[in-house]
């Protein structure tokens, strides 16, 4: 295919490097005349391990040129794919000045440039921007008439590469992301890509826009996790490094996909509590833990959301379909969803709940305890079946789906139904009124 990469940093110089080895025609533009003269001499403008060679044998072969206009890369070019830098603007927002020139600049190319064979182009983001990028800024500069013989899809396809390891990142990808409403362009970037040994995803725009910014944000949670762990028990005798190792050697828990689902808030007898005394192990050593102190803030207001979603249906009746922190047990210590009932209640829903599990004459202990003390008046509101709960009920709160409570859930067809856990299966999906609390 014949490609045009706009930006030769690190990004667009590997991107367009990478895609020449794999036998792809690349013109790479850059506003800076410098970098443009240290390709065309065959020589990278960025340091890379690996990339010098990929960029010499591919200038020696033909395959790759550059320019600091646009015209001569869209020539003929099926794809432009735009690497230029996204920087942070003073209050922390992306700067897309960089992106909306590039932009305009291939949209100005395509009145000079001879179309493909076909005509089809497409336009394609690989800077990472926020989502509403493309639907805002991209797709809209392609959306009036064309100049003749060029049709134009616009995309979105993150890069996951690490500086320092960007070639071989390249070349073994955790997968390639297609992010576009079109399916011409998804093909096109499929082949584009079709060398790189990945899974390939198609998306929407905003899925892709949004993954690339959730995974960075989540290697720089590792990072500071691993650090606040370590600060907190360093005072404590602790071999940090030995319990991080540990703690990466479970692939169970800890690295997997487990606990990563958009769902409700945690509870339970164990997580609150063990994060409550490991904040308490950093006060008592003056040893700050924003991160772990912003986990509880974060489960609360995942709670907050649950009631103001409710709130805002300004219906009355509510059944809560479980009431255990986890499904299969009675365990109603620290339940996030016995903190929601006392929320409703508190602020006057008419609120019935049912749990096959929870049976107030069976509860003992600090199950009893906590019971009596947040929701007093347990057995008042449980109701023996499903049906009963939801019974003239406007709004179904499910977060313990067993097959009767979806049955009853689909039957009474409320006018919202939460999923809280996510998963309750397509019945209860089809529901015009199902949601999520995030989703
Ligand atoms: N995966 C990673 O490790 C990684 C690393 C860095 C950056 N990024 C992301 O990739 C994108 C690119 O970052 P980078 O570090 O490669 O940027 P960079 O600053 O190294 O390079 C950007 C290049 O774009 C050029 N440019 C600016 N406007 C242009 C235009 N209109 N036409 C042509 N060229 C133009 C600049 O001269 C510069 O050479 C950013 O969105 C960034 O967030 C990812």
């Amino acid at each position: 295919m014949r490609v045009a990469v706009f930006g030769l940093g690190y990004v667009g110089t590997v991107t367009a490097a990478c895609l020449a080895s794999g036998g792809h025609e690349v013109v790479g533009v850059d506003v800076d005349p410098g970098k443009v003269d240290t390709v065309n001499g065959g020589a990278s403008p960025v340091v890379e391990p690996g990339l010098a060679p990929l960029v010499s044998e591919a200038v020696a072969a033909g395959r790759l040129r550059a320019t600091t206009t646009a015209a001569p890369a869209l020539e003929r070019a099926d794809v432009s794919l735009i690497c230029v830098g996204t920087p942070s603007a003073p209050g922390g927002a992306t700067d897309l000045a960089y992106v909306e020139r590039a932009l305009d600049d291939v949209r100005r190319a395509l009145e000079v440039a001879t179309p493909p064979p076909g005509g089809h182009h497409t336009v394609v983001i690989r800077s990472t921007v926020p989502p509403g990028t493309g639907e805002e800024l991209v797709a809209p500069r392609f959306a009036g008439p064309l100049p003749d013989g060029w049709a134009v899809a616009t995309a979105m396809c993150p890069e996951f590469l690490r500086e320092g390891f960007g070639v071989s990142d390249f070349f073994e990808p955790p997968y390639i992301v297609v992010g576009s409403d079109d399916v011409a362009a998804s093909g096109q970037l499929e082949e584009l890509f079709g060398f790189v040994d990945a899974p390939c995803h198609r998306v929407s725009v905003a899925t892709a826009e949004a993954l690339k910014f959730a995974c960075n944000a989540f290697h720089a949670t590792k990072v500071s996790f691993a650090n606040e762990v370590a600060r907190v028990f360093r005072g404590h005798g602790v071999d940090t490094r030995e319990v991080m190792s540990l703690f990466c050697r479970d692939t169970k828990l800890n690295i997997s996909p487990r606990y990563l689902r958009p769902g409700f808030a945690f509870g339970g007898s164990c997580l609150p509590k063990d994060l409550r005394s490991m904040l308490h192990l950093a006060r008592i050593d003056d040893v700050d833990a924003p991160l772990l102190s912003g986990v509880m803030q974060t489960n609360d207001l995942v709670l907050r959301a649950a009631v103001d979603r409710v709130l805002a249906t300004e219906q009355r009746r509510v059944a809560l379909l479980g009431l255990s922190f986890k499904s299969g047990t009675d365990d109603l210590r620290e339940s996030p969803n016995v903190d929601l009932a006392e929320r409703l209640i508190g602020k006057g829903f008419d609120v019935r709940i049912y749990d096959p599990l929870v049976n107030p004459a069976r509860l003992v202990g600090a199950n009893l305890r906590h019971v009596e003390e947040r929701l007093p008046h347990l057995g008042r509101l449980l109701t023996d079946t499903p049906e009963e709960a939801l019974d003239g009920a406007d709004v179904a709160i499910v977060s313990d789906g067993g097959p009767e409570v979806v049955a009853a859930t689909v039957a009474a067809d409320p006018s919202l139904v939460i999923d809280l856990n996510g998963g309750l299966g397509p019945a209860v999906e089809g529901l015009a009124g199902y949601e999520g609390v995030l989703w």
